[in-house]
């Protein structure tokens, strides 16, 4: 109990300094609670208002994905480089260390396997556990015009709902069918799509024609995925030219992961999302750091 005797008398009140209230600039993000802003800030470094996440959430539908069969032997040495990992509860609970501090992106629908209308996915994850797991966001993949697009909708908007009602963000996944073209186009559509009803932030891919317009059209923070493996440079070039572009960082996996060097790719990646280096100065950063197996 606080000694009631002596107490001293408050009087540092410094009238003379206005209290100033920090500007939260995360695009999009200002009118959110602080828990939300609080959880975002895991995500987005607050000094870049960039990220890079580290996704390895593959399994859920593919399986043991090259790269990820063994999680413990080839991830976790890259947690310290990652401002974010994106994952199944299933990987997190057994293998990713709870002492890593920084944001988890909880991979939060599912169902179908790769053998499957990937379209059909369902929520896969009670809020009770997403809270229990100390998540950073939701995320949740949407299939504009697939099989099932109204049910991947509805996966999101049931989401965002809940998330709402405790400060979870939801990161709305955009999934490309097969059959649709992959242009700035249908991008607009489905990042804008998510943004209206109520993502945090969205997740896209990078087209090579007007990606800027598909940053410009969606209110809140778009993230890249890095897609199928390509050559270093090639992912170093797509992450800077996303970034100059507008996006705010990589969600990235199989360019990371299926790199002969990992550790150096996601490092490299660090200096293209957080340190504007060039694509050039980038790989170089990558071909100094895989000698040296850093
Ligand atoms: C799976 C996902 C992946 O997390 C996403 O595709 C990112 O990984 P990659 O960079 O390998 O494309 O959302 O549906």
């Amino acid at each position: 109990m606080a000694d009631k005797d002596s107490v001293p008398e408050a009087e540092q009140y410094h009238v003379d300094i206005p209290m100033e209230a920090e500007p939260y600039t995360l695009r999009g993000s200002n009118s959110l609670d602080w828990g939300f802003k609080n959880r975002l800030s895991n995500i987005f470094r607050p000094e870049s208002g960039r990220t890079v996440m580290l996704a390895i959430d593959h399994g859920y539908f593919l399986g043991p994905t090259a790269g990820l069969e063994r999680v413990d032997l080839t991830i976790v040495p890259l947690l310290p480089y990652a401002d974010t990992l994106m994952c199944t509860r299933g990987i997190l609970r057994s293998t990713i260390p709870p002492t890593f501090a920084k944001g988890i992106v909880l991979r939060s629908s599912g169902g179908p396997s790769i053998l499957k209308e990937l379209s059909n996915e369902e929520i896969a994850v009670d809020i009770e556990d997403a809270i229990r797991l100390n998540v950073a966001a939701m995320a949740v993949q949407v299939f504009i015009g697939g099989e099932q697009e109204t049910k991947s909708v509805h996966n999101m908007t049931r989401l965002v709902d809940i998330g709402n009602r405790y400060g979870i963000p939801v990161l709305g996944v955009t999934a490309v069918g097969k059959e649709m073209v992959r242009d700035a186009k249908y991008m607009r559509l489905a990042t804008r799509i998510c943004a209206e009803l109520g993502a945090a932030y969205v997740k896209t891919y990078y087209v090579a024609e007007g990606f800027d317009t598909v940053t410009a059209s969606c209110p809140v923070p778009i993230v890249i995925a890095g897609g199928k493996k390509m050559p270093e440079q090639d992912a170093l070039a797509m992450a800077y030219n996303a970034l100059q572009q507008g996006a705010a960082g990589v969600d990235m996996g199989r360019n990371i992961f299926q790199s002969e060097a990992p550790a150096a790719m996601i490092q490299a990646v660090r200096k293209v999302v957080h340190e504007n280096k060039t694509p050039e100065e980038a790989y170089d950063v990558y071909r100094t750091l895989k000698k040296t197996r850093n």
